[in-house]
């Protein structure tokens, strides 16, 4: 249920967003310090009432006397406290917070402010149905100053879903995306998956990758036109039908542009050992573009875990000098994948694996 948001009060520094932010959010901290002022902090489930803030004193699971609680002794030792409601997120444009200073106090139950408090935290927090908060005092926080800071009227952040959280649900949750949302992707986040795609392993630890970034529409298309030409030339080499070659190219094309970033993934093969030997040298390189492979995996996974999604598309290394002609590349990069990133439009279907049982060809 919606909590209201009052008209603020003259409490300075809280504006109709600060009033808003906290009424919107649903857990904060409280610090409390005793007479010498050692500090004590907690989280808090709160509610905004006019110019207060006020929470049950509930002990989960537990009952014990409030009396005995540290915050409530502190405030009784030194009414003094601090409350800051933050939203954290990955994209750090969206970062915020309010900080309330102001005095403590307990509202006990009888006293006229203490009922309507309960309601309002009911109203917040469901789980208070079934707690007998009308027979507990509730702390009331007279805010004295407030501050705030950031994206103040960015709306809560989603937080990330278990799977993306914990080491076998990302290699599991990581999924080829082919359609995005029309979200921006916070610059940060991608330097995050190439800075990932580095600690790969590499040959004599060489790390022979390099990335191109691609954001701008003009580029984009500038790069699927290279591309497509040289597939249109490809397709009907096939004997492809043209309108088949058509809606084909189209929707490469798309792709590319509804893509809110694209990493052009290069071999870079000027740090590696070389052989007199040509069966050597392929080896060398061979192992180059396997690790390739797995930066470009560390690569995926970052994104996955920070709330992207990925997906490979091979185009580039059919027609690599194309690509680096169209995007000015030095040439002693050669252009193997483009990844795509974003936002998923929709969760995509996922091709099932084999069984464990078909890929252990040998077990003695
Ligand atoms: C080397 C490589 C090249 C790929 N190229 C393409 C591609 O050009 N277009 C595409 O849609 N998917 C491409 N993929 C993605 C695969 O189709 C995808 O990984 C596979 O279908 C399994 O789906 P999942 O990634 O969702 O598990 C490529 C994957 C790899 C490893």
């Amino acid at each position: 249920m919606e909590e209201h948001v009052p008209t603020p009060p003259a409490v300075p520094g809280l504006t109709p967003q600060a009033a808003a932010f906290l009424a919107s959010r649903r857990v904060g901290r409280l610090a409390t310090a005793d007479a010498a002022g050692r500090p004590h902090v907690v989280p808090i489930c709160y509610v905004l009432d006019g110019a207060s803030l006020l929470l049950a004193l509930d002990e989960k699971p537990k009952r014990v006397d409030v009396g005995r609680l540290r915050r409530v002794r502190n405030i009784q030792e030194n009414p003094n406290v601090a409350v800051v409601v933050d939203d954290y997120s990955e994209d750090w444009s969206r970062l915020a917070f309010v900080l309330v200073r102001g005095a403590g106090s307990l509202v006990r139950p009888g006293e006229p402010a203490h009922a309507p408090a309960v309601a309002l935290l009911r109203a917040k927090y469901p789980h208070y149905q079934a707690m007998a908060l009308e027979e507990r005092p509730l702390l009331q926080i007279a805010m004295t100053r407030v501050a705030a800071w950031g994206a103040l009227d960015a709306p809560p952040p989603e937080p990330l879903p278990a799977e993306r959280l914990a080491f076998p649900g990302i290699i599991r949750g990581r999924r080829s995306v082919r359609a995005y949302a029309d979200r921006p992707v916070p610059r940060a986040l991608v330097e995050a998956c190439l800075e990932a795609a580095g600690w790969a392993p590499s040959p004599h630890g060489r790390q022979p990758w390099r990335f191109a970034l691609i954001t701008r529409p003009a580029v984009k298309q500038r790069l699927a036109e290279a591309m497509g030409a040289e597939w249109q030339r490809n397709l009907a080499m096939d004997g492809q039908p043209a309108a088949v070659v058509e809606t084909r190219l189209r929707k490469s094309r798309e792709r590319l542009m509804n893509a809110p970033v694209l990493v052009l993934v290069c071999l870079y093969l000027a740090d590696l050992d070389a052989y007199p030997d040509a069966g050597r040298q392929a080896a060398e390189q061979t192992m180059a573009v396997q690790s390739l492979g797995a930066a470009v995996q560390n690569l995926l996974l970052t994104a996955y875990h920070l709330g992207l999604d990925g997906g490979w598309m091979c185009a580039p290394l059919f027609c690599p000098s194309v690509v680096a002609a169209a995007l000015g590349l030095d040439p002693a990069l050669i252009p193997h994948a483009l990844i795509t990133l974003g936002y998923a439009a929709r969760d995509p279907v996922r091709r099932p694996r084999r069984p464990l049982s078909e890929l252990i060809v040998l077990d003695e």
